[in-house]
């Protein structure tokens, strides 16, 4: 397969991953009420869960899409890099293809790491409903006399 031919269907790939991604994000933020009054609601068979768990998997797809589609034009973006260097510099500044591929591995480090960081502290900073919030959420109907 020729490069023009593989970015070509890659490209496509993308369009149609992000018009996907972008429905569902609209469905989900639009036409389901918010997700903590969601419970039951269904929407062509699938509930607020389904869709959301619909809307991960398409991301996924997405920014792994976008991954290839980059890796593809990584030596255009090193050619870049490289040209407004030289400008700035006043001297030749030539990112040769090793260089490239370690900066283009370093900089996928770099996103994880600085992923990774994020989620971590998301994950040590979020907070359990208290016994009254989850009261007060609670309906009426399941209390007893409620
Ligand atoms: C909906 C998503 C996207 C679509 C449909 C899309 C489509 C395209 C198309 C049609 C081209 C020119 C043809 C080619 O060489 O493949 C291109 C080039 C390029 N894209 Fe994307 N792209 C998308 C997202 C992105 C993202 C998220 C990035 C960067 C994070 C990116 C970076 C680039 C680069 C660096 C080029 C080369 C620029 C050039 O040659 O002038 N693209 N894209």
């Amino acid at each position: 397969m020729s490069r023009t031919l593989l970015n070509f269907l890659l490209d496509t790939l993308l369009l149609g991953t992000f018009a996907g991604l972008s429905i569902v994000a609209l469905i989900v933020r639009f036409v389901f009420p918010p997700g903590t009054q969601a419970d039951g609601w269904t929407l062509w068979g699938s509930g607020y869960d389904a869709w959301v768990a619909a809307w991960f998997n398409l991301f996924a797809l997405f920014a792994l899409l976008v991954l290839f589609h980059v890796m593809l034009h990584w030596s255009w973006v090193c050619g870049v890099v490289g040209q407004r260097l030289t400008k700035r510099l006043g001297r030749t500044v030539r990112i040769d293809e090793a260089n490239q591929t370690v900066y283009g591995v370093g900089l996928l480090v770099l996103l994880f790491l600085l992923a990774g960081l994020v989620i971590g502290a998301a994950t040590m900073a979020i907070e359990e409903p208290s016994a009254e919030t989850s009261r007060a959420a609670t309906p009426s109907t399941t209390r007893p006399n409620g």
